[in-house]
């Protein structure tokens, strides 16, 4: 029996992706298709390194069978979605279903993940509110347990030259500032606002690659754009505890998340390192450049008194909500990337859609955030307009 399926350019081109492994293109024979045109150009991308850029040819011979596949690879910058044809058997059926499980539990374990950061970073925010320190911690933690993960052999260890850490220095910049930006803005607002804000990254995607790089798209992506702002600004106005510092986070925060995605894709082409250890450099190298700010900004007589002064309202469990936001902030991250690995950037970004929307209503929930009706409106037109984008960009 023969399917229609799109599937992963991983999963097509390594086994390995049945059994756990960490994944890693590999040159090796297809699990369960034949006749695969040759290739002749793989190219790795390192963002979201593991995709293949092109497999028009892929060295096996011509005469392995009738069935055709039609492989549109894609550098996984999130640029393109993948689109594979592919004509499978009962076997690849089986793979397929194994494949949309996997997908299933990656953006369960990613959303839930996500909940609990942002859950147990406002609480903290809320009794210790220093956004440079908390945002430096959670770099901390997710470094310390890479660095273990590597020396116990639990995760293979990168293999990166000095070339690559020049091209990660500019996606650690922006990956700083967009990360002390949103926790500065949701140390000032409700976690639900800043997510709204946040959900207009696209809008901000679209506007610096037109006006910065010349880069243009069809007319429906400008126009998603036009919900995703219109959105925005009616929560925005709307907002019961509006603040100018927190709504500025979110937006500088959407500015430079859009700045390390170009910069991943200006310099990273050619290195191909898996997305776990792509996110646990990030975060190494992110913690050097934040350590210092965050000593300039806030301080360690500020942090001393803050916490002091946490530790007597809250009780120890302070010092368990600091390690949880921090932890799951890796984790949550971590996933990311990995799925990232498995997914087309089309699927990502609607991933990340639904998981603003799990967040905005889970902390809304918790933390009985006031929110009127025109300014649920707001941020659902927003979603909607997010929704509209990842459509348009097909
Ligand atoms: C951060 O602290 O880096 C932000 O909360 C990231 O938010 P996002 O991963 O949902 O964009």
């Amino acid at each position: 029996m023969m399917s229609l399926v799109k599937y992963s350019a991983w999963c097509l081109t390594n086994p390995a992706s049945l059994s756990h492994t960490v994944p890693r293109p590999q040159l090796c024979t297809f699990p369960s298709f034949n006749n695969v045109q040759h290739c002749n150009q793989l190219s790795f991308s390192s963002l979201k390194p593991l995709h293949i850029s092109s497999v028009e040819k892929f060295g096996l011979s011509a005469n392995l069978g009738r069935r055709v596949t039609d492989c549109r690879a894609y550098e996984a910058d999130r640029s393109r979605p993948l689109e594979l044809n592919i004509e499978l058997n009962d076997e690849g059926e089986g793979i397929e279903a194994t494949q949309r499980l996997k997908i299933g539990l990656y953006f369960a374990t990613w959303w839930a993940l996500n909940v609990v950061f942002n859950i147990y970073n406002k609480k903290v925010l809320n009794a210790f509110p220093y956004p440079w320190l908390i945002s430096t911690l959670s770099l901390a933690a997710g470094s310390l347990m890479m660095l273990i993960s590597w020396a116990t052999r639990v995760a293979d260890v990168p293999k990166v030259n000095l070339e690559f850490w020049k091209a990660l220095f500019p996606v650690a910049v922006a990956h700083t500032i967009g990360h002390v930006a949103a926790t500065v803005s949701m140390s000032k607002v409700a976690v639900s606002f800043t997510h709204i804000i946040k959900s207009a990254e696209p809008a901000f995607s679209v506007l610096v690659s037109r006006f910065l790089l010349g880069e243009a798209f069809p007319v429906p992506v400008y126009l998603s754009l036009v919900p995703i702002i219109g959105g925005c600004a009616l929560a925005a106005v709307t907002e019961l505890n509006f603040n100018m510092i927190g709504f500025m986070g979110a937006m500088i925060s959407n500015l430079a998340f859009v700045f390390r995605n170009i910069f991943s894709k200006k310099g990273m082409k050619g290195m191909s390192v898996s997305g776990m250890n792509y996110y646990a450099c990030l975060s190494i190298l992110s913690l050097l450049i934040l350590t210092p700010l965050a000593i300039a900004v806030e301080g360690p007589k500020l942090w001393a008194a803050g916490w002091q002064k946490a530790l007597s309202q809250i009780g120890p469990n302070f010092v368990w909500w600091v390690a949880a936001q921090s932890v799951f902030y890796h984790l949550y991250n971590q996933v990311s990337y990995m799925s990232l690995d498995q997914i087309s950037p089309l699927t990502f970004s609607i991933g990340n859609t639904m998981k603003r929307i799990s967040v905005i209503v889970s902390s809304i929930l918790i933390f009985h955030t006031p929110i009127q009706p025109v300014n649920a409106l707001g941020a659902a037109i927003a979603i909607l307009g997010t929704f509209l984008y990842s459509q348009a960009k097909q």
